[in-house]
């Protein structure tokens, strides 16, 4: 790369991955929920971090939306924009990994491009893509914030889903079809699949 042009060198610390990691009691890992607006991302996201924190796991939630308000105020909605919306939410999530986070992820992070590159950002066994599934009609029946009707109404463009495209997951970990099944039940699913991988120290 150009690290080197720029005079950029890696400062390496002394507490390490596993340090942070036996301090915690567990590793981290990065929980990506991705799904359509109004898919349940958010609230799987508030009740999923409840569940780690019962059992004494380290949490944060990255939401793509509250970022957008700091961080990534700068950003819109074009490709462009989306893309390092998303880069960023994947170098975010990266660090809080390091420090031994279980980091859940809430964005509707819509091109696979851009999801996979955030994967290749950890290790493969540290990084849990959930597909939040759910059809646009469901969503738009929902409209929580009414953003889709200002969509259909044109008052917002490069709207996902009507505007916007959005691409499914081919291969993610962990796939939930939120309109069938209750908060409960979703959670469940990625609780008992997160487990089954476990995040011994
Ligand atoms: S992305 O695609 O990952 O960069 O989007 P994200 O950071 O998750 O932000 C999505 C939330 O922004 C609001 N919003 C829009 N979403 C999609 N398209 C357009 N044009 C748009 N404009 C505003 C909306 O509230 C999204 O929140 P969620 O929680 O997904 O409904």
């Amino acid at each position: 790369t150009n690290t080197r042009k720029r005079n950029v060198t890696w400062q390496q610390g002394t507490v390490n991955l596993d340090n942070h990691a036996s301090l915690k009691g567990h590793r981290g890992a990065v929980i990506w929920l991705t799904g359509l607006s109004g898919s349940g991302k958010s609230t799987v996201a508030s009740e999923l971090e409840k569940r780690l924190f019962r059992h004494h796991i380290h949490t944060f939630i990255l939401d793509g939306d509250n970022l957008r308000h700091g961080l990534n105020r700068d950003l819109g909605f074009s490709q462009t924009d989306r893309k390092e919306n998303v880069r960023r939410l994947g170098e975010v999530a990266k660090l809080f990994v390091d420090a031994g986070l279980v980091v859940i992820v809430a964005a509707i992070s819509p091109f696979r491009i851009d999801r996979e590159q955030a994967r290749t950002l950890l290790p493969a066994d540290r990084f849990f893509e959930v597909f939040l599934s759910c059809p646009l009609k469901v969503c738009e029946q929902r409209d929580s914030k009414g953003l889709y009707k200002k969509a259909r109404a044109a008052e917002i463009t490069d709207f996902t889903g009507i505007s916007s495209p959005y691409e499914e997951p081919r291969d993610p970990e962990i796939i939930v079809k939120t309109d069938e099944l209750s908060i409960d039940e979703t959670v469940d699913t990625i609780w008992k699949k997160v487990m089954l991988r476990g995040f011994a120290a």
